[in-house]
Formats: structure tokens, sequence, C-alpha cells
């Protein structure tokens, strides 16, 4: 059983189809906490009805990113995290940070921080995915479950999922759309991890077959 940690800055719908998994058995772990750095984001309510201890650690205005993440980290540490999930953590993640949650024997070498992006990365990488394909005029976008690293959305992709660009579509209803898929593979890729089926090569991951449990199996 995995103690995943889950940095959000919005509406929170990823942390939610998180929890949700991880109370119907689809993932083999726990939300043992979040980190919100935007005051009044549905995120934190959605973790309070959820019972899940949630800090407001605000960042507007805080120039030390340093400082900062460590501050976000040693929350994290606090809850014995074992996988960082940012869902709409609307910050960039110093080195400091992917240093302290660097691969372990224990993740059996996989990186420990995902992210999701609204995009089927290398396309569309930062702010504003969904308009971005729109203008670019796409007939396919999607989203990337992907782990993280220094740059902006570069990390090695675990999984994809495509979804169509209709004629009509504004930002709201791509969204919207491409959200369901969110909420669909991010509990997937935190079920590889679970089960230590992930690993790293260069860019390459590969999920390995089988249903061992890292748990399961001691
Ligand atoms: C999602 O589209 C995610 O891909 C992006 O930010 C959005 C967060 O939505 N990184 P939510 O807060 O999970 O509802």
């Amino acid at each position: 059983m995995i103690r995943i940690g889950v940095l959000a800055s919005g509406s929170g719908s990823n942390l939610q189809a998180l929890v949700d998994a991880a109370r119907d058995g689809r993932i083999d772990g726990r939300i043992a906490t979040v980190v919100c750095n935007v005051p009044g984001a549905r995120a934190l309510e959605r973790a309070r009805l959820a019972g899940i201890p949630a800090e407001l650690l605000p960042s507007k205005g805080v120039a030390d990113r340093d400082a900062y993440d460590r501050e976000v980290v040693a929350r994290l540490h606090a809850h014995g995290v074992d996988l960082v999930c940012l869902a709409g953590w609307m910050r960039l993640v110093t080195p400091a940070f992917l240093g302290a949650f660097a691969a372990t024997p224990e993740s059996r070498g996989a990186p420990r921080v995902m992210n999701v992006h609204p995009a089927l990365l290398p396309a569309f990488p930062g702010l504003h995915a969904q308009r971005q394909a729109l203008e670019y005029g796409v007939r396919f976008t999607g989203c990337t479950v992907h782990f993280v690293d220094a740059g902006t959305d570069t990390g090695p992709v675990i999984v994809q999922a495509a979804v169509p660009v209709l004629p009509g579509d504004d930002e709201a209803s791509l969204s919207a759309r491409i959200l369901v898929e969110e909420h669909r593979i991010y509990p997937l890729a935190v079920q590889w991890f679970a089960e230590g089926r992930l690993s790293v090569e260069g860019r390459h991951v590969s999920v390995r077959d089988g249903i061992s449990s890292p748990t399961r199996d001691r």
C-alpha cells in the first residue's frame, strides 16, 4: 500500500479521481496528504470532504523557489509519502524537490513524481494546452501522464489517451472531454507504480507485465 501526496492548485478533479480510485481499490495505496498553493481552491474542499489532511502553502509573491519547495517536501515527508502526484499544480518543481523524490529500491528504480498534462506531449506543453490545440487546428489531442523532470512537461511518458477535436469545440468543451480521459489514465499510471511495474531507461518507460505488487510480494 503506497502513500501518495497530491499537489494541486485548482479545481482538483484529478485529485478526486485519485481519491475515488484509492477508495474503490483501483489503486493499491491511499492519498496521505494534499498540498495546495492557492487559497480557496476547490482541491482543498475536496480533500476536506474526503477526510484527507490538507495544507495550504500560498506561493503568490514567494520569490525563493528553493525555500518554498523545501517546505512542500517537508510536508510530504512528514506524511511518509512514497509517490508525489502533481494534479493541476501550476508551478515548476525545483531540482531539489525532484532529488527528494528520486528513485529508490522500493520504487524499483522508478522516479517518484508524476504529472498529468492535457495534451499529447510533446505537442502543446505549458499553459493553455487545449487552447493551443484548438488554435493549431489538430484533429486529435488528448492527455499524458509522465514522470516529472526539471523541464516544463518534458519528462518520460507513462501513458497517453487520444481525444478527438470536434467541429464547434471551444476550450471548455474540449477540456471537459480531455478531463474524462485524464481521470481514467492517471489512476492507471499510479496503480502501475504501486505494483512496481514501471521502469525507465532514458526517455522510455516500460510497464512490466504481471500483477505482482511490491507490498503483496513481501
Ligand atoms: C488538468 O487539465 C491537468 O491536466 C492540468 O491542469 C488541470 C487540472 O485540473 N495539469 P484539476 O484541478 O485536476 O481539475
